[in-house]
């Protein structure tokens, strides 16, 4: 499909005298004394999610062009070729699919959602999504009905990790008693035999996730499972592996028979729905597992449908480009509010940074403006006590987005509302500012203020919600990937390391250095000796 260089629309020239005449100097503080509305007019729902937009450097103008942006570069199209399973991903001549995965049949199932899983089915061929799911899900019960399986030990890394693993801990107060669920992903050895030091092979069931079946850390470490589990007297392959992956028969290859498959159009850091999320089946169980699709769905079905001035992802996806490419902000910190959420910074990072960090367009031209932002972050109160010194007082500006979750899940008395407290008040204090109290104006106690935020809320964290926050951040990584022309579905940046990789490895055991520049040759001498 045709795309036009956001930077050669009208719109981005708006953008940008519409930047430097009030862009640059926008006050927050001023723009909530001229407009009472604010509050009423940057803030919306979507799905499980409430989005406070208003304390953010933007006004009702600038969201106007943002969105004649996002008009003008034919972002509906690219949205509806996705939903539809045009091969958006050129590069890899595929399909981008993980939104069929979710999109679950419902008695009141529309015409436009009937369309979009034939579209779907079509695509899957003759695999069928539903049976697929189906039969996992089956399994996820028969695990989570086996008493005898005390500890699920998920091996896989990227996306065949971050996604269930942050899932899982995010829907813990959820999961069911009598599993212990592991993840290890490093190939550093540590890691591995750490898990396996607590665990018998007669009580553990290893998950090998990986969609390729190729990637040489979960190769490595799927190995030394199999070479403990058989040392351990352990017979019973069937029983005690599973692959979860594309490539069944690199799956039966190394040995293993029972397997979960999905598909290309899948990518690996949109595959928590697919097999991958199979630790979160065993968590949570098959009906919680639905409910996380249902999550997503609900979020795919606004971002598909709603009018783009009140789309969410769209705005957020808006939000974002304004920072990166007019503000030129060079990093968002994510704030959970929530313990439970440890792993979403990670599990962003993957999302937005390999999806968008990107310097060519998708035809391979390069681009002359900024693309993904450096996306970093721990959850709250732990940040306050760390860095957000720098996000107060600091040089840099970076945007934070709260992500906080009115009802907690335990009975202390005090703490959420004091949690909560904090999140609302860490916001305040970035876009109020202070003076210094004893100069009245600068100094080491002054506060500059005007420091932009989102706020998410969600009334819940359940396994809808989840789903629906994760997909409303897949959508708006979509959003920006698309105003920037980039190809947000392939990797080829992560290539060059993993062949120097080898060669590198090779020359460890060898010590052969010719050719190496210096310093690399000077570390392989000092590894060697
Ligand atoms: O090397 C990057 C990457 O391909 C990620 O995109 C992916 O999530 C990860 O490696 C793991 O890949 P696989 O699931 O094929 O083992």
């Amino acid at each position: 499909m045709n795309h036009t260089r956001c930077d050669h629309t009208p719109a981005w020239g708006q953008l940008q005298a519409h930047y430097q005449s009030q862009g640059q100097a926008f006050d927050l503080r001023d723009a909530f004394a001229k407009n009472p509305q604010r509050f009423d007019q940057l803030s919306q729902s979507a799905p499980h999610v409430f989005a406070d937009l208003s304390k953010n450097r933007l006004d009702m103008e600038t969201e106007a062009l943002l969105l004649q942006l996002a008009q003008q570069c034919g972002l509906e199209a690219h949205r509806d070729a996705m939903f539809s399973g045009q091969s958006i991903n050129r590069t890899e001549h595929r399909s981008v699919g993980h939104v069929w995965l979710r999109n679950l049949p419902f008695p009141q199932m529309g015409q436009a959602q009937a369309a979009i899983k034939t579209v779907a089915n079509e695509i899957a061929g003759q695999a069928d999504i539903h049976t697929t799911l189906d039969a996992m899900l089956a399994y996820a019960e028969q695990v989570r009905a086996d008493a005898a399986i005390t500890d699920v030990v998920n091996i896989g890394i990227g996306g065949s990790d971050l996604g269930p693993q942050m899932a899982v801990l995010a829907v813990q107060a959820f999961a069911g008693a009598g599993k212990r669920l592991h993840f290890v992903s490093n190939v550093d050895g540590h890691e591995l035999a750490g898990v396996l030091q607590g665990l018998r092979a007669a009580n553990t069931l290893f998950l090998i996730a990986s969609k390729t079946f190729t990637t040489v850390e979960t190769m490595t470490n799927a190995r030394s499972a199999k070479a403990w589990f058989m040392a351990q007297g352990g017979t019973n392959t069937a029983r005690h592996f599973a692959a979860l992956t594309t490539n069944v028969v690199g799956a039966r290859d190394f040995g293993i028979t029972t397997t979960f498959g999905f598909w290309d159009w899948v990518g690996g850091r949109y595959s928590v729905w697919s097999a991958i999320g199979l630790p979160v089946a065993i968590a949570i169980g098959a009906q919680g597992f639905r409910q996380f699709l249902a999550g997503a769905h609900a979020m795919d079905e606004h971002f598909r449908t709603a009018p783009l001035a009140q789309n969410l992802p769209v705005r957020l996806g808006l939000l974002d480009v304004w920072y990166r490419n007019f503000h030129g902000f060079t990093s968002r910190s994510i704030a959970p509010y929530h313990s439970a959420l440890k792993r979403l910074p990670a599990y962003l990072q993957q999302l937005e940074m390999e999806s968008n960090g990107k310097r060519v367009d998708a035809l391979g031209q390069p681009l002359p403006f900024a693309t993904a932002p450096v996306l970093w972050g721990e959850p709250g109160t732990n940040g306050q006590h760390a860095y957000f010194q720098m996000l107060h007082q600091g040089s840099d500006v970076v945007p934070v987005e709260f992500i906080a979750v009115k009802q907690a899940r335990h009975s202390l008395v005090g703490h959420q509302p004091m949690l909560l407290a904090n999140a609302l008040a860490q916001a305040q204090a970035l876009m109020l500012g202070q003076a210094d109290p004893d100069t009245g104006g600068e100094g080491h106690r002054r506060f500059p203020g005007n420091r932009p935020s989102t706020f998410l809320l969600l009334d819940d964290l359940t396994p809808a919600s989840l789903g629906a926050l994760i997909a409303l951040h897949e959508h708006r990584v979509f959003v920006s990937g698309s105003i920037w022309g980039i190809n947000s579905f392939d990797q080829w940046g992560v290539e060059l390391g993993k062949v120097l990789a080898k060669d590198v490895e090779a020359r460890l055991h060898s010590g052969d250095a010719t050719g190496l520049d210096v310093s690399t040759a000077g570390l392989l001498a000092r590894l060697r000796a």
